[in-house]
């Protein structure tokens, strides 16, 4: 972290002597995992993932990154992890339960940086922007701290935030990451493929309400090139919003995914009353929430970070979504229910 980075002195096979980073990923294998590794590689790190193997493993045939069997829940497996690999920053991309943070900030006390990736559900308050260390963070009682349901997501994460904190106060040079929604190659929730989809598959869009909504999002490969920035220069205890710099109302954002794609769509806004005609609600539609959610990333910036521009993160994501088998499909509200909404627009 902002103490300059530590290095290590490998003897590699080869017989030459090399000074490099070593980074442990502890996850690495899906998405922003997965583009942070890549990441780290292009900024000379090398790079050590541990995880259950139960995923895939995309590098697995890449020589300089290497892999340990490691469950995370078990302190134990970090242990391990960490006497092999002996890194200098440590990315904790999936602590889930205060605990593991916990567990995780002791293991690795003396490491030069250790980033755990919160999120931007950590926040409580319903203002805009939202600003670290000023929007209330939600709360966490011992029952959520425990808990595995989507419901308290926000309040694990906010819990595991304050632990960071409160281990930096400790000496450790800790810091959090609250990213926005993730979206790009390899994202597995397929949100965006669903609107992605939409707009190559069909002449009309229905997009929820005026289509003036905005949900922050966040490009993955910005996400990642931030986890590196403050694991390298980021301040111990403090927590670093992530989201696009420049934002679009989900309007916009379908719009944007028809430019770039080379297409051309008609987005036919749709408010509660039309699309309960077709038993829809605004609320079904994915990536729509009604009041707006952004963060602010001004302090991220201050350490250098830059936004991929907002176009150049569309291509590749469209570009990703026509190589893949995503479709988005769950989080159809059904095609049946889209054309109601259209035809009864129609009679408007
Ligand atoms: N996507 C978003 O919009 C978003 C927004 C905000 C924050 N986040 C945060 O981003 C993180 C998830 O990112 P990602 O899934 O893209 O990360 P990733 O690192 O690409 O993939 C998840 C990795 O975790 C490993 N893993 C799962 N359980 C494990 C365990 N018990 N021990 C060791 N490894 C384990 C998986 O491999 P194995 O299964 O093989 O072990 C896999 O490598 C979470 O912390 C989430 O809260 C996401």
């Amino acid at each position: 972290m902002r103490a300059s980075p530590e290095t290590t002195t490998l003897t590699r096979a080869a017989g030459d002597p090399h000074t490099v980073t070593e980074s442990l990923v502890i996850g690495g294998t899906r998405f922003i995992g997965r583009h942070l590794v890549e990441e780290l590689r292009a900024h000379d790190h090398h790079v050590t993932i541990c995880n259950r193997g139960t995923h895939d493993n995309p590098f697995a045939d890449a020589d300089d990154v290497d892999h340990v069997e490691t469950d995370r829940t078990e302190r134990r497996d970090l242990q391990a992890a960490k006497l092999a690999v002996e890194p200098d920053y440590v990315f904790d991309m999936v602590a889930y339960q205060p605990e593991e943070v916990e567990t995780a900030t002791e293991v690795f006390a003396d490491v030069d940086g250790y980033v755990y990736v919160s999120s931007g559900a950590s926040y409580a308050g319903e203002e805009i922007p939202k600003r670290e260390g000023v929007t209330e963070l939600r709360d966490c009682t011992p029952e959520q701290a425990t808990d595995e349901s989507g419901a308290t997501y926000g309040n694990r994460k906010a819990e595991g935030d304050r632990v960071v904190a409160r281990a930096a106060e400790e000496g450790v040079a800790a810091c959090a990451v609250r990213p926005c929604i993730v979206y790009g190659p390899h994202d597995y929730t397929e949100r965006l493929d669903y609107w992605i989809e939409r707009v190559l598959t069909q002449d009309r869009v229905v997009v929820p309400g005026d289509g003036d909504n905005v949900w922050h999002r966040a490009y993955v490969e910005s996400v990642a090139s931030a986890l590196r920035i403050v694991a390298e220069s980021g301040r111990p205890g403090e927590a670093y919003n992530v989201g696009d710099r420049r934002l679009v109302t989900i309007r916009e954002m379908v719009e944007l995914i028809a430019e770039v794609a080379g297409t051309d769509v008609e987005v036919v806004g749709a408010g509660d009353r039309e699309l309960s005609a077709a038993g829809l609600s605004t609320e079904e539609f994915v990536l729509y929430r009604e009041y707006p959610h952004v963060l602010a990333t001004a302090k991220l910036a201050a350490l250098g970070w830059e936004s991929t521009p907002l176009r150049e993160a569309m291509a590749r994501s469209v570009t990703a979504h026509r190589e893949s088998d995503r479709d988005g499909s769950d989080h159809d509200p059904g095609r049946e229910r889209r054309e109601t909404v259209l035809d009864v627009l129609d009679t408007v």
